[in-house]
């Protein structure tokens, strides 16, 4: 059985106040409660805030972004030794906002994520297609070019500590989310493609969250889906009650 795996995608939220305010929040709702994997990834500016409250429970956190380089002349970049060092055990990779905004091609997040692993983070990586990829009916064909390319090169091993985020573009943030038998379908077609590129093994274990407009109401409709194993949870992560609604509601 794959664990369910809920992510809070703070996206460019919180200062410090409020993350302390936010997570102390999630704390201590969550205490005591078992089942589900719980990840926040913050700013990078309040990672290490983050960190101190939650060392001693058992969420983990995650950064929302990395560079691929040790180290060295690249200002404003974060390495991903950096991150582990923040005390950050994942790692967003190819959200579509860093798709859009910030021009990431397949080819460079397959560079994020090779260096997520290498240092023994696991990246959680995103694919999904554009409303009208998808009314162009070519969904199955772009999540198929973003996995080729994002996981190009990648042995078992590193498919062993992998995450892919199944989130169709048209869905982050709009309200709008997939269907449970949308989003079972592409996750289905992933889990399938992991299969055939990498072991059966590996798409057994290998946990494909759900991202786009997850709210406590949808979550457990989604979970009941079998290739549905957790969710990416972006505007509902911003506040205590309904992250941890979303957290309980998902087992
Ligand atoms: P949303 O964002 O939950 O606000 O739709 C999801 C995401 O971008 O990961």
């Amino acid at each position: 059985m794959r664990k369910p795996l809920i992510a809070g995608n703070w996206k460019m939220y919180k200062t410090s106040d409020q993350a302390v305010k936010l997570t102390a929040g999630i704390k201590a709702a969550l205490k005591g409660f078992e089942g589900v994997d719980v990840v926040l990834c913050p700013p990078f500016t309040v990672l290490s805030t983050v960190y101190n409250i939650i060392s001693d429970i058992d969420i983990q956190l995650g950064a929302q972004d990395l560079y691929w380089e040790k180290e060295g002349a690249f200002t404003g970049e974060i390495s991903p030794i950096m991150l582990k060092d923040c005390g950050c055990e994942f790692v967003i990779s190819g959200h579509s906002e860093r798709r859009k905004y910030f021009s990431e091609t397949n080819e460079i997040i397959n560079k994020k994520v090779k260096a997520a692993l290498d240092v023994g983070l696991k990246p959680i990586c995103c694919v999904g297609e554009t409303l009208e990829e998808r009314e162009a009916g070519k969904t199955i064909d772009v999540i198929k070019t973003q996995l080729t390319g994002c996981l190009a090169g990648f042995e078992i091993g590193d498919a062993l500590n992998l995450i892919i985020a199944y989130e169709p573009v048209w869905a982050i943030g709009t309200g709008k989310n997939a269907t449970a038998a949308q989003a079972q379908e592409v996750h289905k077609f992933i889990r399938t493609w992991i299969a055939e590129n990498f072991s059966q093994g590996v798409a057994n274990s290998l946990r494909i969250l759900y991202g786009g407009s997850v709210k406590p109401a949808n979550i457990k409709e989604l979970m009941n889906e079998e290739d549905v194993d957790g969710a990416l949870v972006g505007g509902a992560s911003l506040e205590a009650s309904s992250f941890v609604e979303i957290v309980k509601n998902s087992i």
